[in-house]
């Protein structure tokens, strides 16, 4: 095999996301809209002369060895490689895209609370196959970068539905609805956003099976109430492009009553979505696949920090947090 040509280092990095609306649904094929936020995974990438994959995490105080083939060897006093296989499947997709048998020193700094709802794990796949591909000088385009991280997500989760990696990937205030991808939409205002964590994790795998059999039992129930969420996301695209804030959070409040039917919320949850209403928010809802994880809600500016103060009063860690409109990106 002839050698490749490689860079000495490579380092990318990607945003996470919060859900506006329809998460669940977009499984299903129902309208999504979903938006990047100003929290990112870092991913630092350099050969090595042997062919293994060491994968060092910071953030989750885990580091691994994987052979070529996939088999690993944990290092340190954790002993469960899970959590490192989804980089490592992201850096063997591009590996065997090139074609090169190179090792790598992979090392993932990321400043996004883990199994929150906020697409930690995509944001990795995503930075991750980047700084590979431009390592091994590729030329990736976000295209390319797009569908390598969905076939990792593939591998990784259950029937996912590709709106995490498309937000990391791409950036912004996406449309995004599964049999079609993505619509980048236009927007003028400012939308003030607090994140409530409930500090409980929640696996996405776990809660996208909840659905799936509580559709199994109920379908015609469940295929109503997707519809309606298909109503309300394009309402809510609407609302976004006039910058109708008051609307916006009428429906987000639909939209999390749409959640709490099929299940996924839970009193933590519940606890936070209230305490942030009774603030003053405009509309608060589960982001992301519920269970724990995180709450969004909307606010106007002057009110933001009262909401803030709301959630924390109720238990969870509150975020304010921007839109972000860099997707993924190298840097230098
Ligand atoms: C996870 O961030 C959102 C879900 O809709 C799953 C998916 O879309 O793949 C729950």
């Amino acid at each position: 095999m002839k050698a490749p040509k490689l860079k000495e280092t490579s380092k990318a990095s990607a945003p996470a996301k919060v859900i506006l609306f329809g998460e669940h649904f977009v499984v299903y094929d129902r309208l999504a809209v979903v938006m990047a936020i100003d929290l990112r995974a870092h991913v630092a990438v350099k050969p090595r002369r042997d062919d293994k994959v060491l994968i060092r995490s910071n953030t989750m105080g885990l580091c691994g060895e994987f052979t070529f083939n996939g088999n690993c060897k944990m290092i340190g006093t954790f002993s469960d490689s899970v959590k490192l296989r989804p980089i490592y499947i992201a850096a063997k997709n591009v590996l065997d895209l090139s074609g090169a048998r190179v090792g790598l020193d992979i090392t993932v700094e990321s400043q996004i609370p883990v199994a929150a709802g906020l697409g930690s794990s995509a944001a990795v796949s995503v930075a991750t196959t980047a700084a590979v591909g431009n390592l091994l000088e590729m030329n990736l385009s976000r295209d390319d970068i797009f569908k390598l991280a969905l076939e990792t997500e593939r591998i990784v989760h259950e029937n996912p539905s590709g709106v995490d990696p498309a937000i990391s990937t791409y950036g912004g205030v996406l449309a995004y609805r599964r049999s079609k991808g993505i619509r980048e939409l236009k927007v003028n205002i400012d939308l003030p956003l607090v994140l409530g964590d409930t500090l409980i994790m929640r696996n996405t795998r776990e809660m996208i099976l909840h659905v799936s059999e509580l559709r199994r039992l109920y379908p015609e129930v469940l295929d109503g109430i997707m519809d309606i969420g298909d109503l309300v996301a394009n309402l809510a695209i609407k609302a976004i492009e006039s910058g109708n804030l008051k609307a916006l959070g009428h429906l987000m409040n639909i939209n999390h009553s749409l959640l709490y039917a099929i299940g996924v919320s839970n009193l933590a949850i519940e606890g936070l979505v209230w305490a942030a209403r009774e603030a003053g928010a405009l509309g608060a809802k589960i982001t992301g696949a519920g269970g724990g994880g995180c709450i969004i809600a909307l606010s106007l500016p002057d009110r933001l920090h009262r909401v803030a103060e709301a959630i924390r009063m109720a238990g969870g860690i509150p975020l304010v947090v921007n839109t972000t409109w860099e997707g993924v990106r190298i840097e230098e």
